[in-house]
């Protein structure tokens, strides 16, 4: 993997590919943790001496629309929080191959959100390449370890048009996920749950070839995902609000979470397993994330954006709690431990 510690860095201009796809509530972002970990990148280049660091990423599934609610506005806040001394520069996605007019101490710029234009997801070269010639990049790197998994124009097409170095994030996430691949011990508990049902059902199949046991929550049990094999075990009973919504899964299918955490040498969750945001649903992501935190001698993974961002929160709490490993990518991760083809990764490698 060609990464930034290969380039000569003095006197240029990165494009970065991160992943800032963070949560926002009310114009504040939730959970930072994406941003943290973008950081040792960021500071890698500037103390190496680069000219400028323009930043790219996505933020939710806004489907080519700019709004209030879909602007990465509220990430730039957090990274002006984070470079007190430097006024951080935030531009809308160019439409052409004309420089971006950024003033000589803009030292780091932000890009809108790359989904507010639909020719990210569609792997449009042009469109990458307007914004590698507008922002006058002189490198591109890749480190939205959370985004290798599209085949976008920030992680695919740009290959076509600049050779692509791993950041730090990349680097870092490649490499402990790697461990994990080598020799799980087993049994292996895999903890499904989440929002992206469509993304994640497919997966559940595919995890049967390597789990010993797969556990599936969240949405997709709520929304009537069943299974006949015996490998898997999806909830059944849920806690509902009054208006009759599956909010959490009940009690009858979290103990049977629990016999199977108790088993389990190595466990992989991705997704809450309810709609944890409200503590009243909480229950069975708390339960699942002290077990998994307190388990002694037992391999334990956490990905995705959103049960990072609780884990955390947790942590802070209860400071006994320790996981072997915090992955910033949700289907990133889980892709890669299944060897799936990716292209952001393809990408970085080729
Ligand atoms: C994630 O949160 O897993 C990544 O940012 C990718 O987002 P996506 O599933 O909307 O492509």
């Amino acid at each position: 993997m060609k990464t930034i510690k290969n380039i000569d860095i003095k006197g240029k201009t990165f494009l970065i590919r991160v992943d800032y796809n963070v949560p926002v509530r009310d114009g504040k972002v939730t959970n930072d943790l994406r941003i943290r970990a973008s950081l040792p990148t960021l500071n890698y280049l500037l103390e190496h001496g680069a000219k400028r660091l323009i930043l790219i990423s996505h933020l939710g599934r806004p489907e080519g629309k700019l709004t209030p609610e879909t602007s990465l506005q509220p990430v730039v806040n957090d990274l002006q929080k984070i470079y007190k001394d430097q006024t951080i520069g935030f531009y809308p996605l160019p439409d052409s191959e004309q420089p971006i007019p950024i003033p000589e101490n803009i030292k780091i710029a932000l890009l809108e959100n790359l989904r507010t234009n639909p020719s990210e997801e569609n792997n449009d070269e042009t469109f990458i390449k307007n914004i590698v010639k507008s922002t006058q990049a002189d490198y591109y790197v890749q480190d939205g370890f959370a985004v290798l998994h599209r085949a976008h124009a920030s992680t695919d097409a740009i290959k076509n048009i600049l050779p692509v170095y791993a950041g730090l994030l990349v680097e870092k996430e490649v490499n402990n996920l790697k461990k994990i691949l080598d020799n799980p011990e087993k049994p292996l508990l895999v903890i499904i749950g989440g929002a992206k049902v469509e993304d994640k059902q497919p997966l559940i199949d595919t995890f049967l070839k390597k789990a010993d046991q797969i556990f599936v929550g969240g949405k997709i049990a709520s929304s009537g995902y069943q299974s006949e094999n015996p490998k898997i075990t999806v909830a059944d009973d849920f806690d509902e609000n009054a208006a009759g919504d599956k909010l959490d899964i009940g009690p009858l299918s979290t103990t049977k979470l629990v016999n199977l955490i108790t088993d389990a040498k190595t466990i992989i969750w991705n997704g809450l397993l309810g709609y944890a945001e409200d503590p009243a649903y909480a229950t069975a992501s708390t339960i699942t994330a002290e077990m998994l935190g307190e388990k002694e001698n037992t391999t334990t993974v956490i990905c995705g954006g959103d049960t990072t961002g609780f884990v955390e929160n947790l942590m802070k709490e209860h400071k006994n709690l320790k996981y072997t490993l915090v992955s910033t990518g949700g289907g990133a991760a889980l892709e890669f431990l299944l060897k799936k083809p990716m292209p952001g990764l393809k990408a970085i490698i080729d």
